[in-house]
């Protein structure tokens, strides 16, 4: 019987996150802030909401400030007790709660999401795991892994976040295409391709940045070689394990920002600027006066 409970997530983070250069040339793309949050901490919560307890993070080179933030800094929390500065002191501690662990792998070299993923296997074991992409920011009001967790225990098998894109997009993502529908958000899948052309996708439904995994794929990911872009791909590893097991899409609810496209940070930034408790009422006059002058 598959086990149900899913406590560990995986945060591929060794991409060079090259669309952002030079920003990202000695930083990483997911401590990125979105206002005043780091993208990864955005995918931390998301992931703690669905019921996490070990943080698998696929690091790099130039990775090294996602540990440190994640990590307890002595010096600056003896800054803020010193200025009485209660509530920033509350906020840095609200980072990370204390049940939670964070394993830090280095991904060798750069070689496709398939293989940041397979860097994993020593830490999640046969164990269903979630698998998060920081740059896909999904606002919803039930948490896009928290969704995926529910339809999981209910269809017993891995579970891809899917979105429909534009069809002049499909070669940008992995492309799914279904057996049959299960439910208005539902679907069994036939097949799935990385980065399809347009004329050549077998539908508009795209993975976008959340998977939840049976540790089976494993043996898939340990066996497929290089695809699209030279790279293993997670897609190629997910096309295989559907040949032996049912593997389901999920339309999640909740809108989702490309924050790995310039333009979709910017779209991101603005929204969540105008939500921010403190930053929204003000943010919202100056945005308006500013578009009236453009
Ligand atoms: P992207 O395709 O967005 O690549 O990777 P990238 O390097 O991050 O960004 P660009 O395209 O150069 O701007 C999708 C996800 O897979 C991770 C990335 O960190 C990102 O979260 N990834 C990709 C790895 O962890 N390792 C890899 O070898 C490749």
């Amino acid at each position: 019987m598959t086990n149900k409970t899913v406590k560990t997530v995986v945060f591929p983070v060794a991409g060079r996150g090259t669309r952002f250069l030079p920003a990202t040339k000695a930083s990483p793309k997911e401590m990125l802030p979105i206002v005043d949050k780091p993208l990864i901490q955005y995918a931390v919560d998301e992931a703690l909401s669905a019921g996490a307890e070990t943080l698998v993070f696929i690091t790099g080179s130039s990775k090294r400030a996602i540990e440190d933030h994640f990590d307890t800094d002595a010096e600056l929390e003896s800054v803020l007790q010193a200025q009485g500065k209660e509530d920033l002191l509350a906020t840095l501690h609200g980072i990370l709660p204390s049940w939670a662990t964070c394993v830090y792998i280095r991904q060798s070299a750069p070689l496709g999401l398939g293989h940041a993923v397979l860097c994993a296997r020593p830490v999640v074991g046969d164990a269903p795991f979630m698998v998060h992409l920081a740059d896909d920011l999904i606002d919803a009001s039930v948490p896009c892994l928290r969704q995926m967790v529910d339809v999981f225990a209910a269809q017993g098998g891995s579970v891809l976040g899917v979105q429909p894109v534009p069809p002049q997009d499909t070669d940008k993502y992995g492309i799914v295409s279904l057996e049959r529908q299960l439910g208005p958000r539902i679907g069994k899948l036939s097949n799935i391709v990385e980065k399809p052309k347009p004329a050549e996708a077998p539908s508009n439904l795209a993975v976008v940045g959340r998977y939840l995994l049976t540790g089976d794929i494993f043996n898939d990911l340990a066996k497929i070689g290089r695809g699209a872009g030279g790279e293993i791909q997670l897609t190629d590893g997910i096309a295989r394990l559907l040949k032996r097991q049912p593997v389901f899409a999920y339309e999640f609810e909740g809108k989702r920002y490309d924050c790995g496209s310039k333009l979709g940070y910017l779209q991101a930034t603005v929204e969540y600027g105008l939500k921010h408790p403190s930053l929204g009422a003000d943010f919202a006059v100056y945005l308006k006066n500013f578009v009236s002058t453009f």
